[in-house]
């Protein structure tokens, strides 16, 4: 028994934990059934005790009508007077289909419409409620049980008062028969309409969780699908305009962000092999040619080694890119927490492309304002963030200004303090610049504006993604300004680190 009940219990508790819609079905069932039982009750309160006040009522004047009749009678105590009474008892209580009795001043019955006695039984009936209440000179009401008829039966007693005394009692009395049943009746269609309310609920809610569930059901199959096989190629079908339409549509959206992930990811390996693929096929022929008698030769065997030597550093840059780039999508958003001073940046970045730039003939020039206490302000500043990063973006931006700005060409590092509180790096040259098209492009990974020009250079267009997804780490900016012939000029603006600010906030 207690294995079964707990089985049941556990039956129910899955049927509504399971489903939403079960949830939302057995509240809906729930308020609706408690409100209308509510109400129910409060009107078949309200109807008895109407129907109560309206019968006290009508007795009251009967009874009131029937006094006058009767009060001389009373005080006589004669056959002919009892007579009398009898009559007008039977006449009223007919009229009305009601019992009436009457009993003099010490509680005895003189004249009772349901008994056939011509005086009265004198049964002293004193004690009953009413009556004792009525002697005592108070209209009073009960409801009482008849033991004869086993049925209700409402009372209303009234005294009669002739000189200033109680001289006798008039009780009306009803079975309440009539509005018991009306009551009953009354209760039925309550409850008739409590289960057809409880019926239309059923109905509704199956039909709105069929509504609710289905899609639910589809996203969550697709969602499982797609985390089994990893196939992002299928969307789940949005007809609603509603919020499980626009959580389709978001759940379209999120398969499509994924899609395009993907797609992103393959390009980058098929880029990466093919870069990769390059290099290797040259090493390779140059190692063939060694082999086959250009050892040999002195002045062959330098040439092939010097190549060679090329095309390992084109490659382990090329590596060192791919690493680069790889580390900067799997790390989180930040870049570090160090100030890092502008000036010792900017020093040792030009530092490492001395080299570099003299070899090509070029003018190398940093320039900070003119203005000495401007100038003496900005050398002080610093940026938050990781100081090889920074110098990582700088380096990138600098060789391809020296990479791709010809001989005796000047390439120059202006540094100024830009607006809402930001250092402003400009590197200029003075190199072929940039087609408008192109512009747009740069900074995607492995995009070279001038194929041939930038692979001879050893380019694989990883340089400014590299450096803008550095720059965006650290909050900032960079843009490019280039016209044809003239030359092209990289625009950076970084957040300016300031530890007042910082010190206020650790406190
Ligand atoms: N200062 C510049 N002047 C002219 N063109 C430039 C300049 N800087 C970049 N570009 C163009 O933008 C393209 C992308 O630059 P990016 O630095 O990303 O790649 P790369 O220099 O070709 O190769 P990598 O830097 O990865 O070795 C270059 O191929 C070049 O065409
Ligand atoms: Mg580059």
């Amino acid at each position: 028994m207690n294995l079964f009940e707990f089985g049941l219990f556990k039956t129910i508790y899955r049927w509504f934990v399971r489903s939403l819609a079960n949830q939302l079905l057995f509240s809906y069932l729930l308020v609706i059934t408690v409100a209308l039982l509510a109400v129910s009750l409060w009107a078949l309160f309200m109807i008895k005790s109407e129907s109560i006040n309206d019968l006290r009522n009508s007795l009251e004047v009967e009874a009131v009508n029937l006094a006058l009749e009767i009060d001389n009678d009373l005080a006589l105590d004669s056959l002919q007077a009892k007579m009398r009474i009898k009559k007008a008892v039977d006449r009223h209580a007919t009229k009305l289909n009601v019992a009436i009795t009457v009993v003099n001043e010490s509680g005895n019955v003189l004249a009772d419409s349901r008994a056939n006695l011509q005086n009265g039984s004198g049964e002293n009936i004193a004690t009953q409620s009413e009556i004792n209440d009525a002697l005592a000179g108070i209209v009073a009401f009960y409801t009482r049980r008849s033991q004869s008829t086993q049925t209700n039966w409402f009372y209303a007693a009234y005294p009669v008062r002739s000189a200033g005394r109680t001289s006798g009692v008039i009780r009306v009395g009803v079975p309440l028969t009539n509005i018991e049943q009306r009551l009953r009746h009354d209760l039925i269609v309550f409850l008739e309409i409590i289960f057809a309310t409880g019926a239309i609920t059923v109905l509704c809610s199956l039909w709105l969780a069929r509504r609710v569930n289905q899609p639910l059901q589809e996203m969550s199959g697709l969602a499982k699908k797609i985390a089994l096989s990893g196939d992002i190629s299928e969307f789940v079908p949005v007809s609603r305009r509603d919020e499980i339409g626009e959580l389709g549509l978001s759940f379209n959206q999120m398969i499509g962000r994924l899609a395009e992930q993907e797609r992103m990811r393959q390009d980058f390996l098929a880029n990466a092999s093919h870069e990769l693929k390059t290099p290797t096929m040259a090493i390779g022929s140059v190692v063939e040619a060694l082999r086959a008698g250009a050892a040999e030769d002195p002045v062959m065997r330098k040439q092939f080694l010097n190549s060679l030597e090329k095309l390992v550093d084109r490659q382990s840059s090329l590596l060192q890119d791919l690493l680069d780039i790889t580390r900067l999508d799997g790390r989180g958003d930040s870049a570090g927490h160090e100030p890092v001073n502008v000036q010792q940046l900017i020093h040792d970045t030009v530092e490492q492309v001395k080299d570099q730039s003299e070899r090509k003939k070029l003018k190398l020039l940093i320039k900070w304002p003119s203005d000495e206490s401007e100038k003496n302000k900005l050398t002080g500043l610093s940026v938050l963030g990781n100081y090889l990063q920074l110098q990582r973006a700088l380096i990138n931006i600098l060789t391809n200004a020296i990479n791709y700005t010809p001989e005796e060409g000047s390439v120059t590092i202006i540094v100024e303090l830009g607006e809402h509180e930001q250092i402003q790096i400009k590197i200029e040259d003075t190199g072929p610049g940039i087609e408008p098209g192109d512009i747009p492009h740069i900074f995607e990974r492995f995009y070279r504006a001038d194929k041939a020009r930038s692979r001879a250079s050893g380019g694989s267009g990883l340089g400014l993604a590299i450096t803008r997804e550095i720059i965006a780490r650290h909050h900032g900016t960079i843009e490019v300004d280039s016209t044809l012939g003239k030359g092209s000029t990289f625009i950076i603006n970084l957040p300016v680190f300031l530890p007042a600010f910082a010190s206020i906030d650790k406190e």
